[in-house]
């Protein structure tokens, strides 16, 4: 502007026949120069703008708020009265097969038609377009939407759907503003798909999940029909375990290993036969070398299986002893994973707090004598601890769920447990004939 002024001044000193032509043009060199800094001004806000918008954008996790927040946002910076977003069912041509979702202002069914038909001619050319008279270019009366501007929302060479806004509020719309939808478009297609992505992965997940926990059911119930040791009791030792872990500030995917572990602790019994398994009396030496073998059978009949594979630590190691007395590796101390010397407690907790054939259970007070007196030898004195911690209801309490959760369980499991009755039944009838 220094210069300008420098310019009149000298301008000034001129001769007069050359001083009008020439303060013309500065005037209009001025003039230009004005208008080049308000579109540059303008330019630097809407790159501001979109700069964070996608921002925003890509930070959110879900389609619909994607769309929200980028209408809104466009909807703005073109002084529009609404828009909305079109999406395609099933990936069909039609118009009838777009649905408009997350509009900003209420629209009639004929407004939907327009918007239909303009959604299917942007899918068709994959290019945005302008109608600034609605009337015209649709044919379809009734609707309240005299200016449109579209662009296809795509990402991966695919037009997932259609942006639209509408109604510009100072007249028509113009190539500017189809650029700036385009970019908003560009944007919020990749965050829309990322979205729908994560959506998809979730919903794997859950399935996977389900196929787990379908499994473990099937082999802690195959477990069931062979021993004694209720599934009551896995159960119970599951949320034992679980509650000493927490204890521990133990989380996540650790904690959903403690689970499958406590659950199948004893899994390797389906290899030990039924006459040393469910006999009644003391087993001989080379019954119970066999009977020790358990770990071993439950660590090989897990390995491979990814999901069962992190329970290894309990399935393995359940019968060691923190002073190295116990089975099948006699490791000792810290060298037995902690999954195992959490277990060992809750594990002893249950089996002497339960009802066993040949005993009624005892109750906690005993239960807590017996785990203090072993401390150091049996269990890890660190475990003992954690165990005091935890206020004796609690355990009642845990123990009262699992009763309850076992009760209200479906007719499907229902019927299980009664052909499990019948099945240990009829075993104990032909082992009493053998007999
Ligand atoms: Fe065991
Ligand atoms: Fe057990």
């Amino acid at each position: 502007m220094r210069r300008i002024e420098t310019l009149r001044a000298q301008i000034e000193q001129w001769p007069e026949e050359f001083r009008r032509v020439g303060q013309e043009l500065v005037t209009s060199y001025e003039q230009e120069l004005a208008d080049m800094t308000r579109q540059l001004a303008q330019t630097y806000e809407e790159l501001v703008l979109l700069y964070d918008l996608g921002e925003r954008v890509v930070t959110l996790l879900d389609e619909n708020a994607v769309a929200e927040v980028s209408l809104q946002e466009i909807g703005d910076l073109l002084a529009v009265e609404g828009g909305c977003v079109c999406l395609r069912r099933d990936a069909g041509q039609r118009p009838e097969d777009w649905v408009v979702q997350n509009t900003t202002r209420p629209l009639s069914a004929a407004d939907e038609r327009v918007l239909h038909q303009a959604s299917a001619a942007v899918l068709e050319r994959e290019r945005p377009r302008i109608v600034n008279n609605v009337a015209e270019a649709f044919a379809v009366p009734g609707t309240r939407l005299c200016t449109l501007l579209s662009a296809p929302l795509r990402v991966r060479e695919r037009t997932i759907g259609v942006l639209h806004v509408f109604n510009k509020e100072d007249g028509e719309f113009r190539a500017e503003d189809m650029k700036l939808l385009s970019t908003v478009a560009t944007q919020a297609a990749i965050a829309m798909d990322n979205s729908r992505l994560l959506a998809l992965e979730r919903q794997r997940r859950r399935e996977v999940e389900q196929t787990y926990q379908a499994t473990l059911q099937a082999l802690s119930n195959a477990l069931d029909l062979r021993d004694t040791e209720t599934q009551e009791h896995a159960l119970r030792v599951q949320e034992y375990t679980v509650r000493l872990a927490r204890e521990l500030d133990l989380t996540g995917e650790h904690l959903t290993n403690i689970r499958r572990g406590a659950l199948l602790h004893d899994i390797g019994k389906i290899g030990v036969p039924d006459r040393i398994l469910l006999k009644p009396g003391k087993l001989t030496p080379e019954e119970w070398k066999i009977m020790t073998l358990h770990p071993t059978l439950g660590h090989q009949m897990i390995q491979g299986i990814e999901f069962l594979e992190k329970a290894d630590p309990i399935v393995l190691y359940h019968h060691e002893r923190y002073d190295g007395q116990g089975y099948p590796h006699g490791l000792a101390g810290e060298d037995i994973p902690i999954d195992a010397r959490l277990f060992a407690v809750a594990d002893a907790l249950d089996a002497i707090t339960s009802e066993r054939p040949y005993r009624q259970g005892q109750p906690y007070a005993v239960a807590r004598a017996e785990i203090e007196k072993n401390a150091h030898t049996q269990f890890d004195p660190l475990v003992v601890d954690l165990f005091l911690r935890v206020p004796p209801e609690e355990w009642e309490d845990i123990r009262h769920r699992v009763a309850q959760a076992l009760k209200t369980a479906s007719n499907r499991e229902d019927e299980f447990v009664r052909l499990v009755q019948q099945i240990r039944a009829e075993r104990t009838r032909l082992e009493g004939n053998k007999g």
